[in-house]
């Protein structure tokens, strides 16, 4: 699922509140992506869920004290990437055994990621050495007394200590009430983390714990993961906004059947993640499909092709003309972004991606009941839908604008004309047999430059790789 994680050492911070129980999840989802994960809770945290559950998720022992340093616990050389110290004393023996026997991972600087060498002296330290060739530090759940602990600096406990010592990039995923969430306080702490270089993840927003309904809410562990994830890409399209469109078109015969074909939205998600994933935003107007949306993704669920024409004009004219009930917006719950977004920060778009299998034609005349059995045979007259990437491509003010051409046989020939007839930049390829309405796809990208075949691969691979022959292409225009 995630090749960029594995490998990656990624220090898990938890705080004392009711979420704590989610980091479980988010422990044992890194681990299943190869990422090596130290936990360290707050003594608060620990009365909300053992150690034991982290240390047996991950493998590792799991850190509570700045004090409680093993004596029995001599540095290795060369160093473990491990950090060596102030263990909780539950598992300290197993803990140390456990250190000695892990294999030397690679560290930053050592090769595999072309940063400079930095030696490293472990220090004996806990609060040092943690973060020591660690690729993150992620807090989660990070309570108000934390976050006005990192705001101010105060190092009064391991994770405070280590988040002021570290030397790699922090992640906080606050939880609260929504009082204390809006509190002018934490809005203040909020936004002081936010100017000290710390990517606050969600809140999200709904019932609470306590029985309240509001913002503070954390992320799910499957968000916090993508964002994590995310946040390790190299940021391609930073200050793009992409439009997609995904999904089949639901064409209505009448008020319970349509036309429809097989495509299941997942290209089109995936593609939306993996712009998110580089720094864009992005909206998807995703037709009839039962897709989670990707974190930080704006989401607008239209049924037909005319109802999606709609959506993709208003988006590119600069605002969202659809009842607000058909927005689906993950932006809320998504990365660093201010749950207030206004209409205006989407006005325009640079990508247009047409990824939706929009039906060419639709019944001309949907009845307004059902249609009853009655003959043997039953015509239907169809109409011809618009082209909605062509209009989008003509238009004097168009944007970069890929196509997807599924066809099933004679791709190259197929793709390259439709390139050609509706004179995009690009057009991603693919047979249908390989692709539609499956997990893995098999593409090729045709250019003016030629085809570029990708390696098969499951679809948000494939996205990734998409994407960065859309920034190539838009790096070598500018
Ligand atoms: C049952 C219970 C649930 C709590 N849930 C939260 C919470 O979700 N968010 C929060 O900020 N504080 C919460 N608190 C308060 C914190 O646990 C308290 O501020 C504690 O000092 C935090 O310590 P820490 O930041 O060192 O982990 C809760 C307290 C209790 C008793």
């Amino acid at each position: 699922m995630s090749d960029e994680l594995a490998g990656k050492r990624i220090v898990l911070g938890i705080t004392g509140g009711v979420a704590a129980y989610k980091a479980a999840e988010l422990a044992r989802l890194l681990g299943k992506a190869g990422a090596q994960v130290d936990v360290v809770m707050t003594a608060a945290a620990t009365r909300f869920v053992a150690p034991l559950t982290f240390q047996a998720l991950t493998g590792r022992p799991v850190f509570t004290s700045l004090w409680d340093v093993p004596q029995d616990s001599p540095l290795p050389q060369p160093p473990l990437r491990a950090p060596r110290l102030a263990m909780h004393s539950q598992s300290a023996a197993a803990a140390r055994s456990m250190l000695r026997e892990t294999p030397p991972l690679p560290r930053k600087g050592q090769g595999e990621r072309g940063e400079s060498q930095r030696d490293f002296h472990g220090s004996g330290m806990a609060h040092i050495d943690l973060t020591r060739g660690a690729d993150a530090v992620i807090v989660a759940p990070a309570t108000a007394d934390f976050i006005a602990k990192l705001v101010h600096g105060l190092a009064d406990d391991l994770l405070a200590t280590l988040c002021l010592a570290k030397d790699c990039p922090l992640l906080v995923a606050p939880a609260m009430n929504c009082q204390m969430w809006e509190h002018p306080a934490t809005v203040r702490n909020m936004a002081q983390l936010r100017a000290d270089g710390v990517s606050v993840l969600g809140p999200a927003s709904g019932a609470q714990a306590c029985g309240e309904v509001g913002a503070g809410r954390m992320l799910e562990p499957a968000e916090l993961f993508d964002a994590l994830h995310a946040s390790f890409q190299p940021k391609l399209l930073a200050g793009k906004r992409v439009l997609l469109t995904a999904g089949p078109t639901f064409e209505a015969l009448d008020p319970v059947r349509g036309l429809t074909n097989s495509s299941s939205g997942r290209m089109g998600f995936a593609l939306a993640q993996a712009c998110v994933e580089v720094g864009a935003e992005v909206t998807v107007v995703a037709g009839p499909v039962s897709l989670p949306t990707p974190t930080g993704v704006t989401r607008i669920d239209v049924t037909g092709a005319l109802e999606m024409r709609e959506a993709v004009k208003s988006a590119l004219a600069g605002g969202l003309d659809v009842p607000p009930t058909r927005q689906k917006s993950a932006l809320a719950s998504g990365l660093d972004v201010p749950p207030t977004r206004q209409k205006s920060a989407l006005a325009g778009r640079h990508i247009f991606i047409a990824v939706a299998a929009v039906a060419d034609y639709r019944p001309a005349a949907p009845a307004a009941h059902k249609i009853k059995k009655g003959a043997q045979t039953l015509t239907l007259e169809l109409v011809a839908n618009p082209d909605i990437l062509a209009e989008v491509a003509a238009r004097p003010d168009a944007p970069f604008c890929v196509g997807f051409a599924a066809e099933s046989q004679n791709l190259a020939e197929y793709a390259e004309g439709k390139r050609r007839a509706k004179k995009l930049p690009l057009v991603v390829g693919n047979l249908v047999q390989d692709g539609l309405g499956g997990d893995a796809n098999v593409v090729t990208l045709f250019d003016a430059a030629g085809a570029h075949p990708v390696p098969p691969g499951d679809k948000l691979t494939i996205a990734r790789a998409i994407v960065r022959h859309i920034a190539e292409m838009l790096h070598a225009q500018n």
